[in-house]
């Protein structure tokens, strides 16, 4: 691909200024993403609620904090996600592309979950990705160009309970919320996706007992788990210019565990 060349346009940054907003960056997939978007040239907020982890990664991507700054929200929390959004904003600008990837798993039967414990899983991993969504694309509307993905999975396809009822509930609203999203902004040269890992390794598996985890693998067809950086060069494509004819799409990244 060739090298992105300085925009005269102002209101149309090249690559090289792109920014991208990515939640959850301080480890695991999202670490990953961040990382690989700033490979791409891309300037990179890492929003997380774990500030230490958010600001190590971010200097050691740039430590002149040119091109990578952390930024600390709850993204269950619309007001402290909207002070992050605007943050970024006064810093580079309003961004380009929004990677909506932070969640949490909640383990636990349909029948015994709490009502309370439903809501505020569902604030974290699906209302996010509303709230952000309309706080980042009417920018990237008005310059005519954006690009959200957003962090699906395998249980919101299928309906997995590894990772809790709420968290499959909600990840299936994820993906209704792409389509919808996708076909607003499709006209404005915003394209909107899902991206459905599945089994990607990553720190909260350490946990797991390695038989587990083992006899885990040995189910997918590939025949191991995946890797944070497999999902992060699929959003790396998602994010580029080469993309804009994918939208409303949910791509999966899960070793033949899912066929379509
Ligand atoms: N790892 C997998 O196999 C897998 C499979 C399917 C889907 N996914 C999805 O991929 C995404 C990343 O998964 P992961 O395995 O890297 O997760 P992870 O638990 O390793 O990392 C999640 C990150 O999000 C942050 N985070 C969590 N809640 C937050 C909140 N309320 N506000 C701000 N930050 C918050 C955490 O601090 C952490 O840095 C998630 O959306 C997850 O549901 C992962």
């Amino acid at each position: 691909m060739a090298a992105p060349q300085p925009s005269t346009d102002p209101i149309r940054p090249t690559a090289e200024r792109r920014v991208a907003l990515v939640t959850g960056a301080a480890r695991g997939i999202g670490a990953a993403i961040a990382t690989e978007l700033h490979r791409l040239g891309l300037r990179v907020a890492l929003l997380d609620r774990d500030d230490t982890g958010a600001r190590a990664l971010a200097k050691a991507l740039d430590p002149d904090g040119d091109s990578a700054m952390a930024v600390r929200a709850d993204v269950g929390d619309p007001e402290e996600t909207e002070n992050a959004v605007r943050a970024v904003s006064s810093a580079w600008h309003s961004p380009d592309v929004l990677v909506n990837n932070a969640a949490r798993t909640a383990p636990g039967s349909v029948w015994d979950v709490e009502l309370d414990e439903w809501d505020a899983l569902m604030a974290t991993n699906l209302r996010s990705v509303l709230v952000l969504t309309r706080l980042c694309a009417p920018p990237m509307r008005e310059r005519g160009w954006g690009r959200v993905v957003n962090l699906a999975s395998l249980a919101g396809q299928q309906g997995g309970l590894v990772a809790g009822p709420h968290y499959a509930a909600a990840k299936a609203g994820v993906l209704v919320l792409t389509k919808i999203f996708a076909q607003e902004l499709a006209p404005h040269g915003v394209t909107v996706n899902a991206v459905a890992p599945a089994a990607v390794r990553t720190p909260v598996m350490d946990e797991l007992p390695a038989e587990a985890l083992r006899r885990a693998a040995d189910r997918i067809p590939v025949g191991r788990f995946g890797r944070p950086d497999e999902v992060a060069a699929l959003v790396g494509h998602l994010a580029g210019d080469d993309s804009g004819y994918i939208t409303g799409a949910t791509l999966d990244v899960n070793g033949g565990s899912f066929m379509r």
